[in-house]
């Protein structure tokens, strides 16, 4: 994880660097540090804790100089004190590092028996100490990070700064992004665009194993072999503002309340409100395709699973779904002729790009579902098709998750079109229904304020079950990630006919049992399973609509009330009310919410 930017010009680094810094916070926000080259000598503030510490550490000792490095960090190796956060510095050259040095042990060893003294517990120190090695053995800054980074294992996007080159600043990625910044006599690197949106909107991506030279008016691109290349200069449209909670407490709850737009934004392009498909052309045919297999992490995953089962049940396709951790490493075969979706808010989660692209080396075509359009995962699939849910802040997924679904549910639609699965009249009504969904989730949010009396108790339990059937099982997991994300409190998400297997041990008068029940086909198998644990005393919260709710027959501590509507866009109303419930159990536990304590919104590292 962590966020990396660097700058060289004509204006004062620190306070640049630091704006980029607060745009990347969403990577990783336990400590934070810039250095910039001060009368030829390299200078450092460092912070523990949030970004605050480090513009209040800025305020009470400036930083002057027009090159510099900034770093947000999400600790991997060293707990995050002053003493591990970055830049990483000897008294030549100061580092900063998104990654993870795989072989930092035998180079640090092999560094120390040279003399070199290390004061971190970090993997970045040894770049810094490997590249002073070799400016000691006088080679140039270029020739040293060249050398250096023939030596690295591992993932890094670096930013390095050099003693006595206040004109230089070089970057360089294997397997971590890096964004490259042109400006008006200013150059800018940075772990996204996002980060250099203020100062420029011309930005290049370096590739694989690329390096660069940075210079006030030029950048000099190098690839693994030290030839200069050229990377195209795309201008992106992405806004210098800082982006506002505007009437909310919380990114999270802002975002949450977007949801009837960004779904409506996500869905126009798609499908038309009378129910016609626009799916632009795919490079794969679906009646061809013998599987698809579904990767992602985390709230992606989850959406994943509701994608299996919609093209399974729509289109009458196989679907395999995995977490993209498991799947990059369990060598599964894959058919000829099989296509990948890759499903990613940021499009830059590490397990998820290592997927796609042993996807691609097994000959799978891979269609993407990406909320950034210019991030890695969508930069390296055949195909994209972009969630319009605009820039999420809150590091617990809300209206990615909703907007993912609806690309789904999309695709799954046109797969069953073409494939002949489905009437076009079945098509259209469940297009229809796609198309009121953001209307009922608008009811939703309109009665979130009795979901606050029960976050109350839910904010005292150690343990909350949450369980639903069919395309509310994923929901139900969603469901308990969020609770978890947020709040701290342990949550699972069962299969309810699951629950007889295992969870039923756990119920007593102390534990919440979430129940996603709409009144469907299986809503009867559901009451059973609710039953069983209101005999036991436990607390059933009922997830269900008007109907659902008046006929369980069971005594239920807190029903939660949800539109009818065609069951197929059900996960895209359910998961909404457990978005509110983990959002104001958080708030009753006074966690922080966008924020929360261990996790960063984008895992750039496995
Ligand atoms: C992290 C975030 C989650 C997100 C997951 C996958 O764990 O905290 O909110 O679902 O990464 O991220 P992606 O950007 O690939 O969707």
């Amino acid at each position: 994880m962590c966020g990396i930017v660097g700058m060289i010009g004509k204006r004062q680094a620190s306070s640049i660097l630091l704006e980029g810094l607060r745009r990347l916070e969403y990577r990783g926000y336990d400590s934070a540090g810039i250095a910039t080259i001060c009368v030829g000598s390299i200078e450092r503030r460092r912070a523990e804790g949030k970004l605050d510490s480090l513009a209040k550490k800025l305020q009470e000792e400036p930083l002057s100089g027009n090159v510099g490095i900034g770093h947000t960090r999400w600790a991997t190796h060293g707990k995050p004190t002053e003493t591990n956060a970055h830049p990483h510095a000897t008294d030549l050259v100061a580092v900063v590092h998104n990654g993870i040095i795989e072989n930092y042990r035998k180079l640090r060893t092999e560094l120390e028996a040279k003399g070199c003294t290390f004061e971190s517990e970090t993997d970045t120190e040894v770049i810094a100490h490997l590249i002073s090695d070799f400016l000691r053995q006088k080679m140039t800054p270029q020739q040293a990070t060249a050398a250096a980074l023939k030596r690295l294992e591992g993932a890094f996007a670096i930013g390095v700064i050099f003693a006595g080159h206040p004109e230089l600043l070089i970057g360089a990625r294997r397997g971590s992004p890096l964004a490259l910044g042109y400006g008006d006599g200013e150059m800018y690197l940075g772990s996204d665009a996002l980060a250099l949106a203020p100062q420029t909107n011309k930005i290049a991506y370096l590739e694989e194993e690329d390096w660069a030279e940075l210079y006030a008016d030029r950048i000099i691109v190098h690839d693994a072999d030290g030839k200069v290349v050229d990377r195209k200069v795309l201008t992106t449209n992405l806004s210098g503002a800082l982006i506002g909670k505007g009437q909310y407490r919380h990114f999270m709850l802002k975002e949450i309340f977007e949801q009837p737009t960004v779904i409506a934004d996500t869905l126009a392009p798609l499908a038309s409100a009378s129910g016609v498909l626009g799916i632009s052309p795919l490079p794969f045919d679906w009646k061809e395709i013998p599987r698809v297999t579904i990767v992602a992490c985390g709230t992606a995953s989850y959406a994943g699973v509701v994608g299996k089962y919609w093209f399974e049940q729509l289109a009458r396709l196989p679907v395999e779904v995995d977490i993209a951790s498991e799947f990059r490493y369990r060598e599964a075969p894959m058919p000829e002729g099989g296509i990948a979706i890759v499903v990613s808010q940021s499009g830059e989660t590490a397990d998820t790009l290592a997927a796609l692209h042993y996807a691609k080396a097994q000959g799978q075509k891979v269609l993407s579902i990406v909320n950034v359009p210019q991030s890695s995962i969508a930069r390296a699939s055949d195909a994209v098709i972009p969630t319009l849910a605009g820039p999420e802040i809150g590091v617990a997924s809300t209206k990615a998750f909703t907007t993912q679904l609806t690309v789904l549910l999309c695709l799954a639609l046109s797969a069953a079109e073409a494939r002949g699965t489905l009437s076009a009249e079945r098509i259209k009504a469940i297009l229809r229904a796609l198309h009121e969904a953001p209307a009922q989730i608008n009811e939703i949010l309109r009665n979130e304020n009795r979901l606050q009396e029960l976050a109350q108790t839910l904010s005292e339990a150690t343990d909350v079950l949450y369980l639903g059937r069919g395309l509310l099982y994923p929901i139900a997991m969603e469901g308990a990630l969020k609770l978890k994300e947020i709040s701290y409190i342990h949550a699972e998400g069962y299969p309810a006919g699951e629950m007889k297997h295992g969870p039923i041990a756990l119920v007593d008068e102390n534990l919440p049992a979430v129940f996603l029940a709409p009144s469907d086909a299986l809503y009867e198998k559901t009451i059973s399973n609710i039953q069983e644990v209101a005999a036991r005393g436990g607390k059933v919260v009922l997830v269900s609509d008007k109907d659902g709710i008046a006929h369980v027959g069971a005594k239920t501590f807190f029903n939660i009330p949800v539109p009818k509507a065609e069951p197929t866009v059900l996960p895209l109303l359910y998961a909404v009310p457990l978005q509110l419930l983990a959002y104001y159990t958080a708030i009753a536990k006074g966690t922080d919410v966008d924020q929360p304590r261990n996790l960063a919104k984008s895992v750039t590292v496995e």
